[in-house]
Parts: C-alpha cells; sequence; structure tokens
C-alpha cells in the first residue's frame, strides 16, 4: 500500500531533489506540498516548487503557501547556498499551475485531519507552518502517522552557526513549540545528511539520459556544488532533504536512537542548537526517533536509480 505524504518545504536546491525523490517513489503518494520561507522567500519556494512538480509531469499537486516570515526571529533567506531564488542555476520554465488556494497553515490542518493517523508529513524546512497549525489545531499532534523533520546538528557542528543547522536556526521557536507537542517525530540531523554527498559523478551519469529533469538536476546543483566548494571544502553537495524524504519509505536507511531532543531558545551563542539527552536520568521521555547513522552509499545508490527512472521517463 502506497503512504500518503505531505511535504512542508523552502525549495530550495535539495528540496526539488526531495519532491523529485517523492514523485519517483511508487511507495508514496505525494498529496501536497506547503511552503515556508528559509532557503528563499515563500514567493520564490511556492514558484520553484511549482516548477519542479511541472518538470515531472504532477502539477495537479497542489501547492499551498505558508506563512511569510518565522514567529520571532528575522526573516532570514539563503541565497547564497541556494541562489537568488532558491534554484542555484537552473533553467526551467514558468509554471503554469496556480497556487492552491489554501493558506499552508489551514492545508496542512485541512489534510491531516480528514485522515486522522494516515499522512506521513515530511518537513524539510523551519517548522514555521506546523508550529502554528499545532496551536490553531491541537489535535494535529496526534493526526500523523509520523513526523520526519530535517534539521538540528546533534553530535556534530551547525552548518550555520557552529551549534545551529540552519532550519533550526531560522525558526528555533517554531522548532521548540513542534519538539515538545507530542508528535510522532523522527529528527534527521547534520549528522547523517552530512555522510550523503551527491558528486558531479552522480550528476554526469544522469547527464546521459537527454530530459529537462537531468539538465534541472545538473544546472541546480551545479551552483550548490561551487558552495559547498566555496564554503566547506566539500568535493560534491550535501543532499540533506531526499535522506529525510527516502526514510518515509526506507527507514532502514539510518538507525535510530530514541531519545529527548531539546532545542535551544535562549537567544545567545547557542540559540538553535539541538541537543539530544542521552544520559537517562533527568529529562522528559523522549519525543523522537534521532537518526545518528546512515548508509551513505546505499541511500545515494537509490537516489541516483530514481533520478534516473524520472529521467527516462520524460525524455526530450
Ligand atoms: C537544511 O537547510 C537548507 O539549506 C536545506 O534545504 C536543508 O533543508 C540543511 O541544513
Ligand atoms: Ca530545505
Amino acid at each position: 500500500m502506497t503512504k500518503r505524504i505531505l511535504i512542508d518545504a523552502d525549495p530550495g536546491i535539495d528540496d526539488a531533489l526531495a519532491i523529485l525523490l517523492a514523485l519517483a517513489s511508487p511507495e508514496l503518494n505525494l498529496e501536497g506540498i506547503t511552503i515556508v520561507p528559509g532557503n528563499c522567500s515563500s514567493q520564490d519556494g511556492s514558484r520553484n516548487a511549482r516548477k519542479v512538480l511541472q518538470l515531472a509531469g504532477a502539477s495537479q499537486i497542489p501547492v499551498a503557501r505558508g506563512v511569510e516570515r518565522p514567529l520571532v526571529q528575522p526573516l532570514v533567506i539563503a541565497s547564497e547556498t541556494h541562489g537568488p531564488t532558491g534554484l542555484g542555476y537552473a533553467k526551467t520554465p514558468e509554471p503554469t499551475q496556480a497556487e492552491d488556494a489554501r493558506h499552508g497553515v489551514d492545508f496542512l490542518i485541512e489534510q491531516a485531519m480528514s485522515a486522522p493517523g494516515e499522512y506521513t508529513l515530511v518537513a524539510i524546512g523551519p517548522l514555521t507552518n506546523l508550529a502554528l497549525a499545532l496551536r490553531r489545531e491541537p489535535r494535529l499532534a496526534t493526526a500523523f502517522a509520523q513526523v520526519i523533520h530535517m534539521g538540528g546538528a546533534i553530535h556534530t557542528s551547525g552548518n550555520v552557526t557552529p551549534q545551529a543547522e540552519f532550519n533550526v536556526w531560522c525558526d528555533p521557536h517554531a522548532t521548540h513549540m513542534v519538539y515538545h507537542a507530542g508528535l510522532p517525530l523522527t529528527v534527521v540531523p547534520l549528522d547523517v545528511t552530512y555522510q550523503c554527498v551527491l558528486m558531479q559523478k552522480h550528476v554526469d551519469h544522469l547527464l546521459q539520459f537527454k530530459s529537462p529533469v537531468s539538465r534541472f538536476i545538473a544546472g541546480t546543483t551545479r551552483f550548490y556544488i561551487e558552495f559547498h566548494n566555496e564554503y566547506q571544502d566539500i568535493d560534491g553537495c550535501i543532499i540533506n532533504d531526499p535522506l529525510a524524504l527516502a526514510l518515509a519509505f526506507a527507514p532502514e536507511l539510518v538507525t535510530c536512537q530514541e531519545i529527548f531532543v531539546d532545542v535551544d531558545i535562549a537567544g545567545g551563542v547557542s540559540m538553535g542548537k539541538t541537543f539530544g539527552y542521552f544520559y537517562k536520568m533527568g529529562q522528559g521521555a523522549p519525543n523522537a526517533q534521532v537518526a545518528l547513522a546512515v548508509k551513505p552509499e546505499v541511500f545515494l545508490d537509490l537516489f541516483v536509480d530514481r533520478m534516473e527512472v524520472l529521467c527516462r521517463k520524460y525524455p526530450d
């Protein structure tokens, strides 16, 4: 049976790759995308999501734009990482699909409450939409089958500050609300995503297949690879969000530990730091399955294989 999923994203280069992975995965039925600002503004993110859906013949999937800024923090976008409008150097036709008329927060609530226990939410951006949805409809806390969040850095360095990972750092207050809400939560931190490096050789393999999908992947990742080279000395690019998405149908890619995870919202140098309680004393009950080990080669093979299937399906 296919899993019903929703994606809450800030598309974003690796968000775009995660959307493509969802569309290429027969185990999943992607039923909607909600947009939050982060890698780019929510207007750009919405346009980018609809461009990506159009590339893979999926413009019937609704895209609902949510909030336009974080709960408390000022809005910051990551144009140095994802390009001025979020998709790097990709040249993609404008979408013909209109945005869904509903606000993203209402959309999340409506979908989840229409089928309690059925949807998996893959949240691959800051958690502002989900935090507001939980305030508006507290029953949401038990309405999802699973919430997978790409975010945080537990034993490893942050990628915005030495302590904080980008999605959490953009809206630490929202993350705090969500992590304390009692959701069936899986956290996918940098500890595992930074082992998943998509390299130029993978992109070159896909470019053998003449398709708008392979050209999109090449254009968008060229910017991302340049960023990782320049700022992090990485030969390739980290595909954080596709790993989180893959866990919706292939949880065996990672090993999780069930712990209590919390977020620093005190406003000092470790603002947005996520920390796990590994000692079984002095903390609340575990609130998340946290991915702490990954099989990077198995995941990268899966990702590239599925992108190849999409490229073959949509030739020039
Ligand atoms: C996360 O932040 C964004 O740059 C990526 O899209 C990913 O969701 C990684 O820290
Ligand atoms: Ca993202």
